[in-house]
């Protein structure tokens, strides 16, 4: 979603900040824009469409000379992605630009208002009420005029606010949306996440909501709402340069995708050590874990997916009561909540508005939170009881793959955590999972070794214009994020579907030559899996199975088999969702779609 960068220091802005626009691309976006003060003005250029075709129409940014600067990528809300709506927007004076990340809720009554004492609005965007308001307030101290702008806004928003008189200075505004400030030497920066950071400075402060900072080639200072200044830590950015660029792949996704044996070693092998599992913080005892009566899994899209997938091992292995839950239905839930709940929050970015929502919802209700999180500092992160990283490293393509196989490796360590804790896991089945988890890396390489042949089934399966993804219990799961991976990048209407019920529905559907992807890595449900595979090829489907190598009742059922090495099954769904990925990646390369940038999808989703 919409992307910040700001730049102050002794080079020319621009160019700095189209490359840091370049580098937060990936969060999804349709205009992009660029503006820069020098000679008491500031000059602003946007465009609809992608950051190459503003770099073409600004020279690189040589066009647009000054040494302070702010940009913006704009993922539509408020009126279409035109040039007009792109940001930075700019006031009736000429004195301030500003770009947002957000939504300002209280947008059309500001408007009104505004409109009434005589400022012209030129965009449809909530955004533009914010520089107007800048210009109402201005009485010559540009602090003065933020801290009572923003006084005024409801809403979330991450703001970057440049002011023409003051040529050397920028303010950074957070109110839940993700804002991080870089700190250089003789130059500083912000951005909306480190992405755009890394290449030029690896310290960063994390501005918390209510916060604004005040930006200088010299220094940064940081206010809380009332313009008091707060003192705050300066964190060590560990991601590298390397860790977001593509490593000679054609895509971030297969290169993400590649990585992740190396990004669940990463999650599981520091956090074992002589054969116990240590969970930063959250190793409570039994008496402390009894408390829990019910667990709650909350989160969006693939997060969400590694919730329904983990639920069946911290059941299994807790003996708990388990709940996924969407995020954005908890939050209005009005959900049976209370102190003897444990909320396990999971985000890769840690700023999705509405897991954030529903974990305050929750909290308010008295729930203890416990957050799987990849980006450290983020506001998931920062909120919870506890968090424990999942350490994939940057998540460039939309389409998450390892932020997904970590999420379930932490989660997974975590149940069997858990479980041993509470003594509902002997000494025994606790050694031989351990080592289900230990293995995982080098299965996920093998996983990946083994399927060599799936761009010669993306050839025969990418034309369907409909395919079909089933699979019980943990197969089940898989089937879900088998399926969205599909539809996000190869826009293929992909559906999944528990195997069992099928017949109350979707089997009306099949036709001769319907694709249907069949996960049979459930042992002990894969007869009942491949009696509906029998259904299906009754009906004219083609069955692609996703089961274990040397699974020899498959091969008589499918039409094609890919093969995942063997693993228990309540650990599967690291390894089966493997080769769905690739299939779905392979399937888009041959449909030629945007593979890491999909239409109308963002990475990091900050709006309700
Ligand atoms: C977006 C992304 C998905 C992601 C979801 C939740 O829709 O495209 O890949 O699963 O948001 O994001 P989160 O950062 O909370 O895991």
């Amino acid at each position: 979603m919409c992307g910040i960068v700001g730049f102050t220091g002794a080079r020319e802005a621009a160019p700095l900040l189209l490359e840091g626009l370049r580098r937060l691309e990936y969060r999804g976006y349709d205009s992009a824009g660029i503006a820069v003060t020098g000679g008491g003005t500031i000059r602003v250029e946007k465009v609809s469409g992608k950051v190459e075709k503003l770099c073409e129409k600004t020279r690189d940014g040589a066009a647009v000379p000054g040494f302070t600067g702010i940009g913006h990528t704009r993922w539509a809300t408020h009126g279409a992605p035109t040039d007009t709506n792109a940001h930075p927007h700019l006031s009736n004076d000429g004195r301030f630009a500003v770009v947002h990340n957000g939504i300002i809720e209280n947008y059309a009554a500001l408007r009104e208002e505004l409109t009434a004492k005589g400022y012209v609005f030129q965009s449809e965007t909530d955004t533009e009420v914010i520089v107007h308001l800048l210009e109402y307030f201005d009485t010559g101290d540009p602090k003065t005029a933020v801290m009572r702008t923003v006084a005024r806004l409801e809403g979330s928003y991450a703001l970057g606010v440049l002011c023409a008189d003051r040529p050397d200075t920028l303010f950074a505004v957070r109110e839940a949306s993700p804002l991080i400030l870089g700190i250089g030497v003789g130059e500083n920066y912000f951005a909306s996440d480190v992405t755009a950071l890394v290449s030029y400075t690896k310290n960063a402060v994390y501005l918390d909501d209510g916060e604004f900072a005040e930006l200088t080639p010299r220094g940064i200072t940081v206010y809380d709402c009332s313009g008091r200044p707060v003192e705050k830590p300066v964190t060590r950015i560990t991601w590298d340069v390397e860790a977001a660029e593509k490593g000679g792949y054609e895509h971030f996704m297969l290169k993400e995708i590649m990585e992740q044996p190396a990004a669940v070693r990463a999650a599981l092998a520091p956090r074992i050590r002589d054969g116990e599992i240590l969970l930063e913080g959250f190793d409570l005892s039994a008496e402390e874990l009894g408390r829990f009566n019910r667990l709650i899994i909350t989160a969006c899209g693939s997060a969400y997916y590694a919730g329904c997938a983990a639920k069946y091992a911290l059941e299994a292995l807790c003996r708990i009561p388990v709940e996924a839950v969407l995020a954005s239905e908890l939050r209005y839930g009005d959900p049976l909540i209370d102190d003897r709940t444990l909320l396990i929050v999971i985000s890769q970015s840690g700023e999705t508005a509405d897991t954030i929502a529903a974990m305050k919802e929750c909290r308010a209700r008295g729930a203890k939170t416990l957050a799987i999180v990849n980006v450290v500092g983020s506001t998931i992160a920062k909120s919870a009881d506890w968090t424990l990283y999942t350490r994939a490293g940057p998540e460039i393509a939309v389409a998450t793959t390892k932020g997904y196989t970590t999420q379930l490796a932490v989660l997974f360590l975590l149940a069997l955590s858990m479980g041993r804790r509470l003594g509902r896991v002997d000494g025994d089945r606790y050694n031989a999972l351990l080592g289900d988890l230990l293995r995982l890396p080098k299965l996920i390489q093998n996983a990946i070794d083994l399927n060599h042949g799936i761009p010669a089934l993306a050839k025969k399966y990418h034309r369907s214009p409909s395919l079909f993804f089933i699979g019980r219990n943990t197969d089940w799961a898989s089937a879900l994020e088998g399926a969205l991976k599909m539809k996000e990048i190869s826009y293929i209407h992909a559906e999944s579907y528990a195997a069992g019920e099928l017949k109350h529905g979707t089997i009306a559907l099949i036709e001769e030559g319907t694709p249907v992807i069949a996960v049979c890595c459930n042992e002990a449900l894969e007869d009942k899996t491949i009696s509906n595979i029998v259904e299906v090829k009754a009906r004219g489907a083609r069955v692609l199975a996703v089961a274990f190598r040397g699974d020899r009742k498959i091969v008589s059922q499918a039409n094609d088999v890919i093969y995942i090495p063997r693993i228990g099954t309540l650990f599967s769904p690291v390894l089966a969702v493997i080769p769905m990925q690739l299939l779905a990646y392979y399937v888009a390369k041959e449909n030629g779609c945007d593979i890491d940038k999909p239409k109308n999808l963002a990475k990091s989703v900050t709006v309700e």
